[in-house]
């Protein structure tokens, strides 16, 4: 018999810095898992998860209407069943394919221009006298900056508001916590944001254009239009969903190669395998910890019944970890050969001992936007090593990974490096 996990090893500084070994007794010793203080389950083990992701009828995501629609407006997050395929098949289609494509520029264009402006202050400071070399911190100057630069842009919404925007998404995200005063602080930044759209949203009702928001307003489901309050609903979700989690796993991606020089030197001799070195990264440090979701009706999982109406951690991270599928799992490795390198799918992929990583979630609310955070991470990569020579991080000045306070993520990433 196990002995009783100890639910304070799921808390604090601790396991933010380093939630593994914590997940790891679970995963061995308690797999399916009853939090004793607020009665909810943590399901730990990857084929649980997996399954847990792709019951809908049992898992439901209307959970998240006391966080996401409380703050975002009517959210697809929260949505089940036939409401949710036909919201999602509204914006989907854009994140993908070849109308991602017609977006490529769009973030071409920012990084080019992110890049450019660090690479010239950081020479201007070395002149001026303030740094004793090139420097840059990548979080600060680039990583935080280019999801919502790209997204903005989709949307049309003027770049000159950046300052604006990423005061709100931070502020939304940390809404969607259950603390109260949290909470309020995200719905207050939403109805500045809702308000800030409303000109925004009546213009391109009148006189649609190319962009994200024309496109919301244009788009009927049965029949009819969506409502301007789900416009703006879906405006904050993709703005917040964009922002911030892409911003880490950039971040992650950076620190993870700079701690690894012997992999960071094949990255920079054949810059191909920086798409591999994302989806590393994506298993190893994903940014996201798990989802949850509630119990529509009883179910057994390992042998252990859960009621209906519970809450239910679905936990990507332990699941990411998880050595019955990935060998080593602590070892960040993009040439490892039990990770599946392909394009993520939302039913995901086992097979000849390749299994995906589950960083964006599985099923019916599997990320819209994967396939762009992969492509401002690659491109974003490759064209900083383009216009950069040797680099590293700080000397005294590495960070801690886990210190992110939303996500699992890196705060900052002060870089010196040489030029082109
Ligand atoms: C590395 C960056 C990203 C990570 C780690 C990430 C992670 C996730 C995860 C785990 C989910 C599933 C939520 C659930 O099952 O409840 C999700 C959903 C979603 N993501 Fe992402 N995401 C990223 C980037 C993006 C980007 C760039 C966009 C686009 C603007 C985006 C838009 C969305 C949307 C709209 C949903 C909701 C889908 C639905 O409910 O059907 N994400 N994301």
């Amino acid at each position: 018999m196990a002995e009783p996990f100890d639910p304070r090893l799921l808390e604090g500084e601790e396991f933010r810095l380093d939630p593994y070994p914590a997940l790891r007794r679970l995963r061995d010793e308690h797999p399916v898992w009853r939090h004793p203080r607020d009665g909810s389950w943590w399901i730990t083990r990857y084929e649980d998860v997996v399954a847990g992701f792709l019951d809908h009828e049992t898992f439901s995501s209307s959970i998240m209407e006391q966080s996401h629609s409380a703050v975002f407006g009517p959210s697809l997050t929260a949505m089940d069943g036939d409401e949710h395929t036909r919201k999602r098949a509204i914006v989907a289609p854009e994140f993908v394919g070849r109308r991602l494509d017609a977006f490529l520029p769009v973030v071409e264009r920012n990084v080019r221009e992110l890049v450019t402006r660090f690479t010239e202050k950081a020479a201007r400071e070395l002149v001026d006298g303030f740094a004793a070399k090139r420097e840059v911190d990548l979080v600060d100057q680039f990583s935080a900056r280019l999801p919502v630069n790209v997204i903005v842009d989709m949307l049309a919404l003027p770049q000159s508001d950046h300052d604006r925007f990423r005061r709100w998404y931070p502020t939304f995200l940390a809404g969607l916590s259950p603390d109260p005063a949290l909470r309020k602080a995200g719905i207050e930044a939403n109805r500045e944001f809702h308000e800030y759209l409303e000109p925004f949203v009546r213009e391109r009702l009148r006189n649609p254009g190319d962009d994200l928001i024309s496109k919301l307003c244009a788009a009927e489901v049965d029949g009819e239009r969506l409502s301007a309050p789900d416009v703006k609903a879906f405006t904050s979700l993709l703005l917040t969903a964009g922002g911030e989690t892409t911003d880490k796993a950039i971040a992650n991606l950076w620190w993870l190669l700079l701690n690894h020089p012997d992999q960071f030197a094949d990255v920079r001799r054949d810059h191909a395998l920086l798409d591999r070195a994302f989806t590393e990264t994506m298993r190893h440090s994903g940014p996201v910890g798990g989802e949850p979701r509630l119990t529509l009706r009883g179910t057994r999982v390992r042998g252990v019944a859960i009621p209906a109406g519970a809450v239910a951690h679905l936990s990507m991270h332990s699941a990411n970890h998880d050595e019955r599928v990935f060998a080593e799992p602590e070892t960040f490795d993009i040439f490892r050969e039990d990770l599946y390198f392909g394009k993520e799918t939302r039913v995901g992929h086992r097979e000849g001992g390749r299994s995906s990583h589950l960083g964006f979630g599985l099923g019916k609310h599997f990320c819209v936007g994967y396939q762009l955070a992969r492509t401002e991470a690659v491109i974003g990569s490759r064209m900083i090593l383009e216009a950069i020579g040797d680099v590293r991080i700080k000397p005294g000045r590495n960070p801690r990974m886990g210190e992110g306070v939303a996500m699992r993520s890196v705060k900052s990433l002060e870089l010196e490096f040489e030029p082109a």
